[in-house]
C-alpha cells in the first residue's frame, strides 16, 4: 500500500500513471472486488476535497466510515498521531487528512498499516489539487510541456502554489508567480516573479489563488487588491484567446476574480472540481492497490 503525502515523493512515471488512470475515470466507473474502509479526517473546512474524496470512495465501492473531527475524541484532546494509531488498530485501510499543520512530519517513524493521503497540510502540500490541476491543463493543451503557467495571489500562504510549482515544473511547464510583495514566498526556489498585467498577456494558464485569511498571522489586508492584483474585467480582456483560467476554489468573487471570468469559456474552474473526483479515485486506487488493477471489476 502507498501513501500520498506530497508531489515531491512522486516520479514523473507515477504522475503520468495517476493522470492517465484519472482520465480513464472521467469516462468510466470501476467497482472494487475487495472492500476497504476509508475515513476522512478534516481538521480544516473543505467542500471540494472532502466531498470529492467521499464521492470517489463511494463510486469505487469502498466503505466510508462516519467520522467528523467535531464529533470525535479530537474534542477531548486526542492528538492526530493517537487518532491515526487508533484508526489503524480498528482496521481502517485509508485515512484522508486535512490539517492546519505540516502533519506528514508528525507521522515519520510511525509503524502504521493504513495508507495516508494528504488532503491539505497547512501552507505546505496539497498533492491531489496539483494533480487535478495538471489533468485539467492536460485536457486543454494535450501536454504541459512548454506551457507558461502563472500562479497569482497569496503565494506565501498557499499549499496549492507549492504543490503546483513542483508538479507542473516536473511535467515540463514554466511556472511563474505574480501578486503582492507581501505574499512573496522565499522558500520556493527557481520561480520568477512577474508583473500581473504581463502575466495576463503571456500565460497559457492563469491560476488565481484565494487570499488565505485564516493563515495570516497579522492583519495582512491589501488595499485595492482587486484593482492591483485581481483578474478583473480589464485584465480578462488581456488574456490570450486560447489560455485557460484556473482557481482551486473557493473563490472570492470580485476580490481575486470577476463574475465575467467565472462564466468565460476559458474558465475551467468547474472542470477542475469534476476532475477532482477522477483524480481522487486514481489516487485511492494507487494508494490501496499500488496500481494492481486486477483486483478491480467493472461496474
Ligand atoms: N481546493 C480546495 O482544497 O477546496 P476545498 O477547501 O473546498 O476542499
Amino acid at each position: 500500500m502507498n501513501s500520498l503525502l506530497s508531489t515531491q515523493q512522486l516520479s514523473v512515471n507515477e504522475v503520468e500513471t495517476i493522470l492517465s488512470r484519472a482520465q480513464f475515470f472521467t469516462k468510466q466507473d470501476i467497482t472494487w472486488r475487495t472492500r476497504a474502509t476509508v475515513v476522512n479526517l478534516f481538521y480544516e473546512p473543505s467542500t471540494r476535497t472532502c466531498l470529492s474524496f467521499q464521492q470517489a470512495a463511494h463510486a469505487l465501492g469502498l466503505t466510508v466510515l462516519d467520522f467528523t473531527v467535531e464529533r470525535s475524541s479530537v474534542q477531548k484532546g486526542e492528538s492526530l498521531v493517537d487518532t491515526l494509531q487508533t484508526l489503524d488498530a480498528i482496521g481502517v485501510d485509508l485515512a484522508i487528512i486535512r490539517h492546519q499543520e505540516d502533519w506528514p512530519a508528525l507521522t515519520t517513524g510511525l509503524n502504521l498499516r493504513l495508507s495516508l493521503i494528504n488532503a491539505g497540510s497547512g501552507r505546505y502540500h496539497h498533492p491531489t489539487q496539483a494533480l487535478l490541476d495538471a489533468l485539467t491543463i492536460q485536457q486543454s493543451f494535450g501536454t504541459l510541456n512548454g506551457l507558461k503557467v502563472t500562479i497569482i495571489g497569496d503565494i506565501f500562504h498557499s499549499r496549492v502554489a507549492r504543490s503546483n510549482a513542483h508538479l507542473l515544473k516536473m511535467l515540463g511547464a514554466t511556472v511563474q508567480f505574480a501578486g503582492p510583495q507581501q505574499y512573496f514566498a522565499t522558500d520556493i526556489p527557481g520561480i520568477a516573479w512577474v508583473d500581473v498585467d504581463q502575466a495576463m498577456e503571456e500565460s497559457d494558464v492563469i491560476m488565481m489563488l484565494r487570499i488565505q485569511k485564516e493563515r495570516h498571522v497579522a492583519q495582512e489586508y491589501i488595499v485595492d487588491y482587486y484593482e492591483k492584483y485581481g483578474l478583473n474585467d480589464r485584465r480578462l480582456k488581456m488574456i490570450k484567446k486560447d489560455a485557460i483560467i484556473l482557481h482551486p476554489g473557493p473563490v472570492n468573487r470580485n476580490v481575486e476574480i470577476c463574475d465575467e471570468a467565472m462564466t468565460d469559456p476559458r474558465c475551467k474552474i468547474l472542470q477542475q472540481v469534476k476532475n477532482g473526483v477522477a483524480i481522487r479515485k486514481a489516487v485511492i486506487e494507487w494508494c490501496l492497490l499500488g496500481g494492481h488493477n486486477e483486483k478491480l471489476v467493472s461496474a
